[in-house]
């Protein structure tokens, strides 16, 4: 086990695309998940992309904390990994949540993406999962997801007036 350091918004491996994951099953695989889950819970993040361990392959962790569920549709879950994901939109409708990232220490911002998604890919076993997400879940989905094609969250930002400091954000809050 391994504390990973984490990289920041302006480091060129936040922006480059990640590479599938060649064999899902792999030892190194599983290896790199365990310390990816380390380094994420050590720094209480909610979610984690191989990028920003500076490692150019298609995997994340993620989780939902307690205090992040969204209700009954979007239950609080433990740390899970996913390998080689694919995300896709259920139907039109946008959320606008507030984000945070790990490589951008300090800030959140609120973010448009789509409100539901369907996701599919490979567990820290190697077994091939699938699901339907809404709520926190769907956004740290489509946020890590975003981390494999070197997007970051204020890429997706429409309103940048709703970036903020993490101690701004707590004395005002973003949303209107
Ligand atoms: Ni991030």
């Amino acid at each position: 086990m391994a504390l990973l350091k984490i990289a920041r918004m302006g480091h060129p491996v936040l922006l480059a695309r990640a590479e599938p994951v060649p064999d899902p099953k792999a030892a190194s695989v599983a290896q790199l998940i365990d310390d990816m889950i380390e380094t994420m819970e050590d720094i209480r993040g909610a979610g984690l992309a191989a990028p920003q361990v500076h490692v150019g392959l298609r995997v994340f962790v993620y989780r939902v904390p307690e205090e992040r569920s969204a209700g009954p549709d979007d239950p609080p879950r433990a740390v899970q990994a996913l390998i080689n994901p694919t995300i896709e939109a259920i139907g039109d409708e946008q959320a606008l949540r507030v984000e945070g990232c790990l490589s951008i220490p300090g800030l959140r911002g609120a973010v448009p993406r789509p409100a539901r998604v369907r996701y599919a890919g490979w567990d820290r076993a190697g077994e091939p999962i699938s699901g339907e997400a809404s709520g926190f879940l769907a956004t740290v989905l489509q946020h890590e997801n975003d981390h494999l094609d070197g997007i970051l969250y204020p890429m997706r930002m429409t309103d940048l007036s709703r970036l903020a400091f993490e101690d701004e954000f707590a004395r005002f809050g973003l949303l209107p």
